[in-house]
C-alpha cells in the first residue's frame, strides 16, 4: 500500500483566523462558496461561529449564509475526526473489490459513511476516484492516497494512525 501524496493537517477554529482565511474572497465571484471552501480547507468543517462574520462580510442574512451552507452537501458543518479517510466508490476501485473493502472498513471503524469514530479520530467519507485507478482499490486519508487497500493493510494503517492521534491529543494538552 503506497501513499502518493503528502498530507494536510486541519487547523483549530477561530473566529480570527476564520476572518483571515476569507477576507481575500470578499471581492471574487462567487464570494461566499470560496469562503466556505476556504474554511473547510482550514478547518475541516465550517464552525456556526463563522455564520454572523460571513454574513456582515457578503452583507447577506445568517439565514441566506445558513441556507447556502446547507445546500451544497460537501461543507461540513460539525469537526470532522482527527484524519478524514475516503474511500473509492468509484468504477475502477469497485471492479477490485471496493465494495467488500467499504464492508470491511466500516465494521473495523464502527462507523459508516458521514459519522465521526467514537474516539474522534476518524470521519468516514465516500469519494468517487482519486484518479489511482491502476492501484485499485484507493482510499484517502486527509490529502494522501493510499492504493492497492486491503483490510488487513487498513487495519495496520488506522492502527498507526491511531497512535499518532493519541499522541497529538496528549501533546496539545
Ligand atoms: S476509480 Fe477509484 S481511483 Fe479511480
Amino acid at each position: 500500500m503506497m501513499p502518493v501524496a503528502s498530507p494536510a493537517r486541519l487547523q483549530e477554529f477561530t473566529l480570527e483566523l476564520a476572518t483571515n482565511v476569507v477576507h481575500e474572497c470578499k471581492d471574487q465571484p462567487g464570494a461566499l462558496i470560496n469562503a466556505l471552501h476556504k474554511l473547510q480547507e482550514t478547518f475541516g468543517y465550517v464552525d456556526e461561529a463563522a455564520m454572523p462574520m460571513l454574513a456582515k462580510l457578503f452583507n447577506l442574512s445568517r439565514a441566506e449564509v445558513h441556507g447556502v451552507t446547507s445546500f451544497y452537501h460537501d461543507f461540513r458543518r460539525s469537526k470532522p475526526g482527527h484524519y478524514t479517510i475516503r474511500v473509492c466508490q468509484a468504477e475502477a476501485c469497485q471492479a477490485m473489490g471496493s465494495e467488500a473493502l467499504t464492508t470491511a472498513i466500516k465494521q473495523l471503524l464502527g462507523c459508516d459513511f458521514h459519522e465521526t469514530t467514537a474516539d474522534g479520530n476518524f470521519t468516514l467519507e465516500k469519494v468517487y476516484c482519486l484518479g489511482n485507478c491502476a492501484c485499485s482499490p484507493n482510499i484517502m486519508v486527509d490529502k494522501q492516497t493510499y492504493g492497492r487497500v486491503t483490510a488487513e493493510s487498513f487495519r495496520k494503517l488506522t492502527a498507526t494512525l491511531a497512535s499518532k492521534a493519541q499522541s497529538s491529543k496528549e501533546g496539545s494538552k
